[in-house]
């Protein structure tokens, strides 16, 4: 059961919105032969996804006072990336899937050169959206950022997560190695979107902490839900295939630990997450809801 607060309906629908307007904004389709390729962009950049990712961006950087304008540049930069990642992960040569936020994938839709194409391009947008000066007015901001969000998608983070994740289905992993692949397959990529909060509001190395354990718990535990959802979800609702984990003997925690301490698991790191929020008041009562979404969520 979904247990979501009208705000948070709310926060995800503003910021739906509002990614979906920078996105179109960001990708008018030239009068050249480039446009396919932008088409491609728009196809998977506009109109789908939670948006957890910027939600989370934004909701960050309210602690710290940033304005709406800059943090949701910040936002929108990490679903660039995470966008990139999913239309890579969906290609035949990774998870080879057909069907992403309820419509045909990308390669599928287009071709998988395109795909490969719109996934790279999407890839460097998450950078210049980065670097440009609207975004902040410090160069070292700016440097700050880019350095974060590199880590995040690079080896050491999406990409290095990825790796294990083909590998998972050949080889035997234990609960601290499934662990260990989440960890940077999703949670690098959440725990950036608070880093980037902190950086933007320069908050100080120990303002930092609170934010760090809360995103690591929220990373492992939506990264939970999603393996609970590929055992038991529903395909229309998740708007993606399920069942792929089981098929390519992939182990996850669902698989290690069976549904039901999965998601006792998934919810304990829920709690634990909200715990590491105590500095903060009301003003990280969106964050809270966020954490609470990321495991009752039923897509
Ligand atoms: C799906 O991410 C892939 C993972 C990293 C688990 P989301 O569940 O955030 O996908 P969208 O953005 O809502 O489509
Ligand atoms: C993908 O993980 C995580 C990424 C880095 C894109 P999954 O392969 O489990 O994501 P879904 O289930 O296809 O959305
Ligand atoms: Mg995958
Ligand atoms: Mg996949
Ligand atoms: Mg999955």
């Amino acid at each position: 059961m979904e247990t979501q607060s009208a705000s948070l309906a709310a926060a995800l629908k503003e910021i739906g919105a509002e990614i979906d307007d920078a996105f179109d904004g960001l990708l008018a389709v030239p009068g050249d032969a480039r446009a396919r390729l932008y088409e491609a962009m728009r196809y998977s950049a506009i109109g789908g996804g939670k948006r957890m990712r910027p939600l989370l961006v934004v909701a960050g950087c309210d602690l710290f006072g940033v304005g709406r304008d800059r943090s949701i540049r910040v936002g929108l930069a990490v679903e660039c990336i995470h966008v990139y990642s999913l239309i890579h992960d969906d290609l035949p040569c990774m998870d080879d899937d057909d069907l992403r936020r309820g419509k045909p994938t990308l390669h599928r839709a287009f071709d998988e050169c395109t795909a490969i194409l719109a996934g790279d391009s999407l890839h460097a947008l998450a950078f210049e959206l980065l670097a440009d000066e609207a975004t902040h007015e410090d160069p070292f901001v700016r440097a700050e950022l880019v350095g974060a969000l590199a880590r995040a998608s690079g080896p050491a983070g999406m990409a290095g997560g990825q790796m294990i994740d083909l590998m998972a289905g050949e080889i035997a992993l234990d609960l601290a190695a499934v662990t260990r692949l989440q960890q940077l397959k999703t949670g690098a990529l959440i725990g950036c979107c608070l880093e980037a909060a902190a950086i933007m509001g320069r908050a100080p190395a120990e303002g930092r902490t609170g934010l760090r354990g809360y995103a690591r718990d929220i990373g492992l535990a939506f990264q939970i839900a999603d393996d609970l959802l590929d055992h038991e979800g529903c395909e229309e609702r998740a708007g993606k295939r399920v069942g792929k984990d089981r098929d390519a003997g992939k182990e996850t925690f669902v698989s290690l630990l069976g549904a039901e301490r999965a998601r006792a698991q998934a919810r304990a790191l829920v709690d634990q997450a909200i715990d590491h929020l105590r500095p903060f008041g009301e003003e990280a009562e969106l964050l809270r809801a966020v954490a609470r979404f990321a495991v009752e969520r039923d897509h």
